[in-house]
Parts: structure tokens; C-alpha cells; sequence
């Protein structure tokens, strides 16, 4: 792959984004990097910077969907665009989760990465392609979590599972306009999202390494990225397990 010299990440105030921000940042490289709160988003800026790169910081709300198309048609000639902002709502007990708690998941997952991809892609069709035939490439952070219904975590599960079958199923089609698309499922990742998360973490990496890999997948053209491949496993066989069984084994007491 040509070496990447502008790239937009949504969610770059934070965790993997960032990471993945300051893998990219070097000099010759343009970063736009977006996130909510303003002071975390100049510092992963200023860090950038100090690595050579030009950094664009916008203060952005994914979920505002006129205001994404101008940030991102406003970029100028993308090479990558990275769609990793989220959030996650781990709902305690297995209780269920309030209306506005599903709402807010499926905007900012679902709707607030759809919001980063579908100007990506308007803007990278009218892009000149490379000598390889590539015009841009674009990738989502979904999640292992894409693959099983986690009881406690509905709506989080659901909207990756969205997210990742969008992306996977639009891949072929935007390869023929010269558009690459990846759906990267990540395990376990060290961040604030799962900071305060309780319970056992299995192959929990860190960002640094979660960003290398992820951003060694898309160089490779790969249209799914899954880390660790057995938590993906695991995780595609306790989506065939039935979902009573599921919910039984998820809800059991952890001694
Ligand atoms: N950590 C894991 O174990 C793990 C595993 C699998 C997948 N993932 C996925 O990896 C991605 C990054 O997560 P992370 O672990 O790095 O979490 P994180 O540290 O909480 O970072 C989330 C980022 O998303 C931004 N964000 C959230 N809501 C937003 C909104 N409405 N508008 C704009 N930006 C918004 C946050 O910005 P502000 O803080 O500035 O608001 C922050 O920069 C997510 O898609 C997550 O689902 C994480």
C-alpha cells in the first residue's frame, strides 16, 4: 500500500483512535482527528504534531450528520478514513437497557459511523486513483462483539453486528469504484471504554498494539481485521450456542 499522508479519524480524543492517530502521525502526513471533548483532542494533536504530522482537530458530534459531510468533504484528498468513535453501555445485572441508552448506542455506533463512511466515500469516488487503481480506503472499528448477543450489552452487540455485515457486504462493490473497505473486530482493548468494565479481559491488548495491527490490515487490503482470531472464534461459537443457554452461562455468578 502507498504510504498513508492524510488521514481522518473520528474518535482520535481517546483509546484506539488516538493510537491510531500517533501510528500515523509522522512528517509529509495530514490528520483530521475528531472527538467531543476539545482538551484531549488538542493534546493527541500537539503529540502528533511533535511527530512531524499537520493536524486538523475538529470538534465534532458524530450523530450530526450535516456537520460530519461538511467536516469530512472539507478535508481534501483522503487517503484513509478511519470511523472508530463510540460508545458502550454495559448495562449491570443483565438489566435492560433504557430507550435513551439504545438510542444514543445505535446513533453514535450505527448512524454517527454510516455519518464518517458515506461522505468518505462520496468524497473518495471523486478522487483521482493511484497507480494501483486505489482511490481511498475506509475502515470502522466494530467489534468481536458483532458476532454474539450479549445479554447486558444489546445494543452495543447489535449495532457492530450492523455496522461490521454493512461493511463487509458493501466491500466488493466499492472495490470496483476503487474504494477499499475494512471492518476491523477488535477483542479486548485497554481504553477508558473498558477502564471501569469489571470481570476478566482475555487477551487484552494494548492500543498501541491494537492500532499496529489494525492498521497492518488495511495496508494488506483486508476487508475483516479480528484480534485476537480466537476471541473471534469464541465469540462466533457463542453466537450458534441457543440463546437461553447463552443468557445462562452469561448471567452465572463469576466465583
Ligand atoms: N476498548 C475495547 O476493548 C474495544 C473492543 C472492541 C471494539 N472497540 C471499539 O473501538 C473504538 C474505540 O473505542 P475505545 O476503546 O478507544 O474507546 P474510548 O477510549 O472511549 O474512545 C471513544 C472515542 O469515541 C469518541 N466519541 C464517542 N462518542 C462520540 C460522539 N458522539 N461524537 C464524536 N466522538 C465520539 C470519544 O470522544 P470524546 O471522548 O472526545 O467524547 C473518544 O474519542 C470504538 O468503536 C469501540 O466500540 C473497543
Amino acid at each position: 500500500m502507498r504510504r498513508v499522508t492524510s488521514a481522518l479519524i473520528t474518535g482520535a480524543s481517546s483509546g484506539i483512535g488516538l493510537a491510531l492517530a500517533v501510528a500515523l502521525a509522522g512528517p509529509g502526513v495530514r490528520l483530521h482527528l475528531s472527538g467531543r471533548d476539545a482538551d484531549r483532542l488538542d493534546r493527541v494533536a500537539e503529540t502528533c504534531r511533535s511527530r512531524g504530522a499537520s493536524v486538523e482537530p475538529r470538534v465534532v458530534d458524530v450523530r450530526d450528520r450535516d456537520a460530519m459531510h461538511d467536516w469530512v468533504l472539507s478535508a481534501g484528498s483522503l487517503d484513509l478514513v478511519i470511523a472508530n468513535a463510540a460508545i458502550a453501555a454495559g448495562i449491570a445485572g443483565g438489566a435492560a437497557e433504557r430507550p435513551d441508552q439504545t438510542r444514543a448506542l445505535f446513533e453514535t455506533n450505527l448512524h454517527g459511523a454510516l455519518n464518517a463512511i458515506l461522505p468518505a466515500m462520496e468524497a473518495m469516488r471523486a478522487q483521482p486513483p493511484c497507480p494501483d487503481g486505489v482511490r481511498g480506503r475506509i475502515a470502522v472499528i466494530a467489534s468481536v462483539a458483532a458476532f454474539l448477543p450479549l445479554p447486558g450489552a444489546a445494543s452495543y452487540c447489535a449495532s457492530k453486528a450492523a455496522l461490521d455485515t454493512w461493511m463487509v457486504a458493501s466491500a466488493p462493490a466499492a472495490r470496483r469504484e476503487g474504494i477499499r473497505l475494512t471492518s476491523v473486530c477488535p477483542g479486548f482493548v485497554r481504553t477508558p471504554m473498558t477502564e471501569g468494565q469489571g470481570g476478566r479481559m482475555p487477551g487484552l491488548l494494548e492500543p498501541e498494539e491494537a492500532a499496529r495491527r489494525i492498521l497492518r490490515g488495511i495496508a494488506g487490503e483486508r476487508v475483516r481485521i479480528v484480534f485476537p482470531w480466537w476471541m473471534g472464534l469464541a465469540a462466533r461459537l457463542g453466537g450458534l450456542v441457543p440463546p437461553r443457554v447463552l443468557a445462562a452461562v452469561v448471567s452465572r455468578p463469576r466465583t
